[in-house]
């Protein structure tokens, strides 16, 4: 699958860099030619006699390498299919943020050509921490670097948390998915399609805000796979720790007004500008009514909060294509409830037909708030109903299929002419 591909494998230095002589053996394995960078904390690591031994090729280390003729981080840039970063420590993601070139890998980086796709591993806290978080968001909005990972699990010390490197054969699906997403060759291949996940924070003051429960894993997952389809993915993100899919343009907002802000610019002034719609996001409802501009303290704190509602983002794009007798987007909600299987499906139902969408994607918060795995009703405005459970990557995909089969015949043609 990746024959012909030259794909530059940067690995810096982590304790995960003997995964990065996996990640190349398994590249190598599907046809890929690989060549290796190594920073100098990363050669202390793993040998360049390994890298070379698996990959056939030589390993460079040096910038300023007198035996090779021109700008070696241009050629290598240049010649590359994609350039990945496996691992890729705090110290890589914020050289990365910033732009810097000081060395032969942030400076190969900085001159892709193609996609770039880092498997950032570290310790939790270090991922946690507000400097990493904060360069992961510039990341995600330059729009130049996708991260893989990182997943939860133990790390070298032996603790447990999100930080760890995704495993080899994850990563190397990613490359995958990337280099066939540019081709365009997925059943969504020319669709836009639009995805919001994540909570809303909506601010009572400069320190505290009304938020929930939501992760964002579903709808992450939805744009993960949309991408691997080959869509042009656009994704609003609330406040969330994960990072973005390969492939997919992602906006990070906070509120319930800002997603919607998000949401409009991503469709244009004729709200057509994007083939299907997944409302994925745990819009919050309310928001306090006059948030404070200073810190509320404890012996001025009201005992009630006085809230105003917040606008229904998909009622509204639902409403407006009625209004404008469109059939695109696809528009597809999803509606999270407490109570029985019967109320569940019904609540959908209801939802289905009060914002005039295609589809109600349903699950029970028990199942759905946090985890890996859930049960999801799908629910259709011609009436058809299916039940899925499994990973969120398989719901996504079987809400995907769903998707794909709706837009199939509605092309823009027959529906705007
Ligand atoms: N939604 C939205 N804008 C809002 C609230 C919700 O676009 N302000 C979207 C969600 O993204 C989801 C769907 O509407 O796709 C269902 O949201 P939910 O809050 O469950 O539905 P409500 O109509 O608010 O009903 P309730 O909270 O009473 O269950």
């Amino acid at each position: 699958m990746l024959t012909g591909k030259t794909l530059a494998l940067c690995v810096t230095g982590s304790v995960a860099a003997y995964k990065a002589a996996h990640v190349a053996r398994l590249l190598v394995k599907r046809g890929a030619r690989v060549e290796v960078l190594l920073t100098r904390s990363a050669a202390r690591f793993v040998g360049e006699v390994t890298f070379s031994g698996i990959t056939g090729c030589a390993v460079r280390s040096d910038m300023w390498d007198p035996t090779f003729a021109g700008e070696l981080h241009v050629d290598v840039a240049t010649r590359a299919d994609a350039i990945l970063v496996v691992p890729a420590t705090a110290d890589a993601l914020a050289r990365m943020a910033q732009g810097r070139a000081d060395d032969l890998v942030t400076a190969t980086v900085l001159c892709a050509a193609g996609p770039v796709l880092a498997a950032p591993a570290m310790h939790p806290r270090m991922w946690a921490h507000p400097a990493t978080q904060a360069n992961v968001r510039a990341l995600a909005a330059q729009g130049r670097v996708d991260l893989v990972g990182p997943v939860e699990g133990a790390v070298a010390s032996g603790d447990v948390g999100m930080g760890r490197m995704v495993e080899p054969e994850a990563f190397v699906e990613a490359v995958v998915a990337a280099l066939s997403g540019a081709r365009g060759g997925g059943a969504l291949a020319g669709v836009h399609v639009l995805v919001t996940a994540g909570p809303t924070y909506e601010p009572l003051d400069p320190v505290r805000f009304l938020g929930n429960r939501s992760s964002g894993k579903m709808g992450f997952a939805i744009a993960a796979e949309a991408a691997r389809r080959g869509a042009r993915v656009t994704l609003v993100a609330g406040p969330v720790s994960l990072g973005t899919p390969p492939g997919v343009r992602r906006v990070d907002v906070e509120t319930a007004a800002s997603m919607r802000a998000a949401v409009e610019r991503a469709l244009g002034a004729g709200g057509t500008g994007a083939d299907a719609v997944v409302m994925a996001a745990a819009v919050a409802d309310l928001r306090p009514a006059a948030p404070s501009a200073s810190k509320i303290k404890k012996t001025s704190a009201p005992r009630s909060l006085v809230l105003a509602p917040n606008a229904d983002i998909l009622a509204g794009l639902g409403e407006a294509r009625r209004a404008r007798g469109d059939r695109l987007p696809l528009l597809v909600g999803f509606a999270l409830e407490t109570g029985s299987d019967g109320e569940v499906l019904a609540y959908a139902r209801e939802k289905l037909a009060a914002k005039h969408v295609d589809m109600v994607v349903a699950n029970r918060a028990d199942e759905a708030l946090g985890t890996e795995a859930s049960r999801v009703w799908v629910v259709g405005a011609g009436g058809e109903e299916s039940v899925v459970s499994g990973p969120k990557g398989l719901i996504a995909s079987s809400i995907l299929d769903e998707v794909a089969a709706r837009l199939a015949p509605l092309t823009r043609t027959d529906v705007r002419e």
